[in-house]
């Protein structure tokens, strides 16, 4: 049988990891995809940098829309990051050529998704982005496949790693906020710019992109309310606590018959509770369905291994022929939600 090839852009935590699960797992994953799955090409920054894998059987691009428009391979796994520029380019670029996109890019889908997935559409191409939201949980599938018959009723939870990792390690041993973020960078958690994840930020494009695929709704990014958690302190942690509650940046989007609210601030959840508990590096995402009732998924929201764990469910489901629109029904037919705060303005 044909082989899957792909082409990958971006050779960085969630690249290297990729790369390790096709070399390791040769095997099942032609079991599971009905066809081998093969690299073909990649690109990254900086070719001499130590990843752990080696790359030599691989054709190499300096650039990464030079890789995007090659014509030996099948699915562009865009793993760079950024909103715009290279990352951008070279999804555009894939589609344009007829390739199949995997991306773990949120903040570009979070600007661009609307636009990228009618272009994908329009030429028979998927658009998948599993990684993209809560690492390893696969959420975007259970959203878009497994609930898929439900009205849904609301999306919440706490989906930055990075965030919950530092609240985590702050309440636990006190730590001081700036040297757990710098551990988080360290191990891989965190956004080539952090700022994007203690803002809210991160965590908000990842809000905006479950709640277009749960409503059937354009993302609407800028009508998430976003607050960070770059202004709690040892102190709000140590108060909370005596209270009996810890600090969770926590999103909440649903959808009433005022319109959609879509909220990521820090919020108080008792310390008994499944949030409450929620340590380290994991995300929890709780979804209502009016038929299916309420569901809850947790595991880890992001480093190396979950993420890559999630590229390649999607390049599985491309293996398998399951190219379906981004956001579960067509792009062009998706229209804007009317945002609660507007509603009666
Ligand atoms: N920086 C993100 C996080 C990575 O910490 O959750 C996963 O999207």
């Amino acid at each position: 049988t044909n082989p899957l090839r792909l082409g990958i852009a971006g050779l960085g935590t969630v690249g290297a990891g990729v790369v390790k699960i096709v070399q390791t797992h040769a095997d099942l994953l032609a079991a599971r995809g009905g066809r081998p799955i093969r690299i073909v090409a990649v690109s990254a920054r900086s070719r001499g940098r130590e990843r752990g894998v080696a790359l030599d059987a691989y054709a190499w691009e300096d650039d990464p829309v030079a890789l995007a428009r090659r014509d030996d391979f099948d699915v562009l796994l865009e793993l760079m990051g950024g909103e715009d520029g290279p990352a951008k380019a070279a999804v555009e670029a894939a589609i344009e050529t007829g390739k199949h996109v995997v991306t773990a890019n949120k903040a570009m889908l979070a600007h661009h998704g609307q636009a990228m997935a009618e272009a994908a559409e329009a030429r028979g191409v998927a658009l998948r982005y599993e990684a993209a939201v809560a690492g390893g949980i696969p959420i975007v599938k259970a959203l878009g496949e497994g609930l898929a018959a439900n009205g849904i009723r609301r999306v919440m939870g706490v989906m930055n790693g990075t965030c919950n990792y530092i609240l985590t390690e702050m309440q636990a041993r006190g730590a001081d906020y700036a040297e757990v973020l710098e551990e988080a960078q360290r191990l891989g958690y965190a956004e080539a710019d952090p700022s994007f994840d203690v803002g809210g930020v991160d965590a908000a494009h990842k809000l905006a992109l479950l709640a277009a695929l749960g409503f059937g709704t354009r993302v609407d990014f800028a009508g998430v309310q976003t607050e960070g958690i770059d202004r709690v302190t040892l102190t709000d942690i140590a108060h909370a606590e005596d209270m009996g509650y810890r600090i969770k940046l926590l999103g909440v989007a649903s959808m009433s018959e005022a319109g959609l609210e879509q909220r990521m601030t820090p919020c108080l959840v008792p310390v008994d509770s499944a949030l409450g508990r929620l340590a380290g590096v994991t995300n929890a995402v709780m979804v209502e369905g009016d038929f299916v009732g309420a569901t809850h998924y947790e595991g880890p929201g992001a480093g190396e291994g979950p993420t890559a764990s999630a590229v390649m469910a999607d390049v599985l489901d491309i293996a398998r022929g399951l190219i379906g629109p981004a956001f579960g029904a067509p792009a062009a037919s998706l229209t804007a939600a009317p945002r609660a705060a507007d509603a009666g303005a």
